[in-house]
């Protein structure tokens, strides 16, 4: 059986902060999407990380759908509604746009959708994060489907042993989306080359080369800054990930996360802090918005979702949050020096650059700078 596996994500409000959605929120929103189980959907779930509520949809409808996106425009704007009501911070931030116009694109949430011929044990996983970019998922997708340190899946597997294709966005790029494929292993290091550029190169998707036709991987690739032309929030991305079989199995996913690996992100979008696996419907912490990520594990038959299964949930976890958050406490003692806030280039919020603006009118050149 096709399905379509679709992952809409928003922040449209948040009690005292960008923390997380109220219980009343996060019920209207539900309350609309499961309106449609049955009828619109075959399934659906809703959950949060930290500011930011995804919708997850099983259907039979294709890839930007009109009728799914518009359920979660309107589930989101429903949101918003009482997030109004109850003077939540940043009620519909997301929501760039005042009307629906035929798809998601261009409206401000996050986009993940792939359509997959399901397999008769068909495994997912689900990863949202906050206060972050979608580049922050490169590395981890990286290690996970080319790197046979991480992936030992390449080694041991058949079904792996050819690799996988990389389809690369370039999210800075004005004039319409830009995109490269590159097949791994024979172009790792072209693949590494994009990839440590966060900000610009974003992993979209990642297809298996044995099966061409099987896609492992989708990932939210919009920009908020380019459609508002302003900073409004991170871009905070999902992805849905298939694993076992002919992808990287589960386990294999875990690892890279554990890395905790320096993102874009936390306070008002404008530092570096390590990436933090957190179990789902985590508010964000007050720790400087600590950028972070849950994963969920779903089963699938005809459609319909058993789990999920909170993939960070396990003690095993425990620790390497220690860790990690040893690693952003240390970052954080350096305040706004480089690299613990970003550089101007990619500074999202106006103030700092209005005021370069102002000391390069009281700069004098001089013959003899000392
Ligand atoms: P969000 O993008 O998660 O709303 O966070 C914005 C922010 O500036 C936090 O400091
Ligand atoms: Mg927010
Ligand atoms: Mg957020």
């Amino acid at each position: 059986m096709n399905v379509t596996v679709s992952v809409i994500k928003a922040d449209v409000g948040s009690v005292g902060g960008h923390t997380q959605p109220s219980d009343e929120l996060l019920a209207a929103v539900r309350e609309r999407v499961e309106a449609e189980r049955g009828k619109l959907l075959i399934d659906t779930r809703v959950f949060y990380c930290g500011d930011d509520i995804s919708i997850l949809m099983t259907h039979d409808r294709p890839l930007g759908d009109e009728a799914i996106h518009r359920l979660a425009w309107e589930a989101f704007r429903a949101g918003t509604d009482v997030a109004q009501r109850q003077g939540l911070y940043g009620a519909g931030q997301d929501l760039l746009k005042d009307a629906f116009s035929g798809n998601m694109r261009g409206l401000g949430p996050q986009v993940a959708e792939l359509r997959l011929k399901e397999r008769p044990n068909e495994s997912l996983m689900i990863l949202a994060a906050d206060k972050t970019e979608p580049g922050a998922f490169n590395l981890p997708l990286y290690l996970a489907f080319a790197d046979p340190m991480y992936s030992p899946g390449l080694l041991l597997s058949e079904d792996l042993h050819a690799g996988f294709r990389f389809r690369i966005m370039d999210v800075e790029h004005t004039d319409g989306d830009r995109i490269i494929e590159l097949e791994a292993p024979e172009r790792l290091y072209d693949i590494a080359a994009l990839l440590r550029d966060t900000h610009r190169y974003v992993i979209a998707s990642i297809w298996s080369r044995k099966y061409p036709d099987e896609q492992a991987a989708a990932v939210s690739t919009t920009r908020l800054r380019q459609i508002a032309g302003r900073y409004v929030g991170k871009d905070d991305p999902v992805a849905i990930v298939r694993v076992q079989k002919i992808f990287p199995a589960t386990e294999e996913l875990g690892p890279p996360f554990a890395i905790g690996a320096f993102v874009a992100g936390d306070t008002r979008g404008s530092h570096n802090l390590p990436l933090l696996p957190v179990p789902v419907n985590t508010p964000a912490s007050t720790f400087f918005c600590h950028p972070m990520v849950t994963a969920l594990g779903f089963s699938m038959r005809d459609g319909v979702l058993t789990g999920p299964v909170d993939l960070f949930a396990d003690p095993v976890w425990e620790p390497i949050r220690h860790q990690i958050v040893r690693k952003a406490m240390e970052m954080r003692r350096q305040g706004f020096f480089q690299p613990a806030m970003l550089p101007i280039s990619e500074l999202e919020y106006g103030g700092i650059v209005a005021r370069l603006r102002r000391l390069d009118d009281e700069f004098r050149v001089v013959a003899d700078a000392s």
